[in-house]
């Protein structure tokens, strides 16, 4: 069968009941940002303001988030943000297993996407995709091939909150990417090129 298209795809994620996180939700939390990213991040979960809201990381964290992808000075219609679980969870706990009710849709939103980056925010996220791979806190700032193409590990950025050193953790792992960005994205290939940008002219 044919994917659907995204905007097919995005009305069947909204009236989604596939676990009981439906009944408690006041949005589904699908995505925001461009139809044709070319890196896309993942968190794990909404929050408060973003049931409220209907879109992802628009609360504390995402506002760390959003400093950061402007650091990295990835052009408005080269990246998206979205979550593993696209319904607020009691209590904001992760919760493994209406992760695996929504791994249909996130495997559906990253082949429609298709971008040429994941870059996974917090453990949740990095093992939903690689389930294999070791703790975070080894991993964050590397680069990891898995099975759907390219991914970079970062620590979720409310941690960031609690710890100086995760803090100073992030700043290091984001910069590192804004130096590895380049070499990913060829020119002329989706969006605007992070090394287009990041080269002086
Ligand atoms: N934390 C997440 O993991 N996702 C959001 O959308 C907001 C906070």
């Amino acid at each position: 069968m044919d994917a659907p298209s995204w905007a097919e795809a995005v009305s069947r994620m909204r009236s989604c009941t596939r676990c009981s996180l439906a009944e408690g939700r006041r949005n589904v939390v699908v995505y925001r940002g461009s139809p044709s990213p070319w890196v896309v991040f993942l968190g794990e979960a909404p929050g408060a303001k973003e049931d409220e809201l209907g879109r992802p990381f628009v609360g504390r964290a995402g506002r760390l988030l959003d400093a950061a992808i402007e650091t990295l000075a990835i052009p408005e219609d080269s990246y998206g943000i979205t979550n593993v679980i696209m319904c607020r969870p009691p209590g904001n706990v992760f919760d493994p297993e209406a992760a695996r009710a929504c791994r249909p849709w996130l495997d559906l939103k990253l082949e429609l996407l298709s971008p040429k980056i994941v870059v996974t925010l917090g453990s949740s996220a990095l093992h939903a995709l690689d389930p294999a791979a070791g703790p975070l806190a080894r991993l964050s700032g590397e680069t990891r091939e898995w099975s759907g193409g390219t991914l970079f590990p970062l620590l979720h950025p409310a941690a960031t909150f609690h710890r100086r050193a995760y803090r100073e953790q992030w700043d290091r792992d984001v910069a590192r990417l804004k130096d590895l960005l380049p070499q990913w994205i060829p020119a002329g290939t989706k969006g605007e090129p992070a090394g287009a940008l990041l080269t002086p002219v």
